[in-house]
């Protein structure tokens, strides 16, 4: 097992977790944020998830520049941060758009945020995937063979995510 990015990684997600449930215990997250018109989890999540996909791209560069060792950590901590983000702050959100009814997705507030969620399940996956697999911690058996490919497209679908996020935030909150 590859330790030093599994170590860095997990203690950087342990930490926003710790940081985020925090916010949640001091009944602060659903309060009034620093942007303005949402809520404080809201803002957390909007500024996190730019940092990490600009993270997510500077590791691209790393990988680019030959530093594979910087680019594992990199990357592998960015990944769980945004698991943390996912599993504390934007699942449990998403029962505020259940579908009631297929006809719900014609309003703009929901097919925008379940668009993101379908993406955000594949980046998830696969990030995660990458993560277990460059850090010799999957069994060979399951190891990608097209891997760099699966790079290039998690890479991608992070964009797309962190994208339809901004555009989540904009439907939720300024109308
Ligand atoms: C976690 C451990 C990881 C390791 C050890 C690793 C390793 C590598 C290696 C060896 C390369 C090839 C560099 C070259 O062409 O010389 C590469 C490229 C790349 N990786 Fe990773 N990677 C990891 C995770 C990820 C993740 C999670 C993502 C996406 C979010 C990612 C995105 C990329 C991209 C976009 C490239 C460039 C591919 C290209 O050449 O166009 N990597 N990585």
């Amino acid at each position: 097992m590859k330790k030093l990015a599994i170590i860095v990684g997990v203690a950087a997600a342990g930490t926003v977790g710790v940081l985020v449930q925090t916010l949640y215990a001091a009944g602060k997250a659903d309060k009034g944020g620093f942007f303005g018109p949402g809520v404080l989890s809201a803002d957390v999540n909007l500024v996190l998830q730019a940092i990490l996909v600009l993270g997510l791209t500077f590791g691209f560069y790393l990988a680019r520049a030959g530093n594979i060792a910087a680019h594992r950590v990199n990357q592998t901590t960015w990944v769980l941060v945004n698991t943390v983000l996912v599993a504390l702050i934007m699942a449990p959100s998403l029962g505020q758009v259940a579908l009631k009814s297929a006809g719900d997705l014609a309003d703009t507030r929901y097919w925008v945020t379940w668009l993101h969620a379908s993406v955000a399940t594949f980046a998830v996956v696969a990030g995660l995937w990458l993560v277990l697999q460059m850090n010799d911690i999957l069994p060979r058996r399951l190891h990608i063979t097209g891997w760099k490919n699966l790079m290039r497209l998690t890479l991608a679908a992070y964009w797309v995510v962190a994208l339809l996020g901004l555009a989540i935030y904009k439907f939720w909150y300024l109308g």
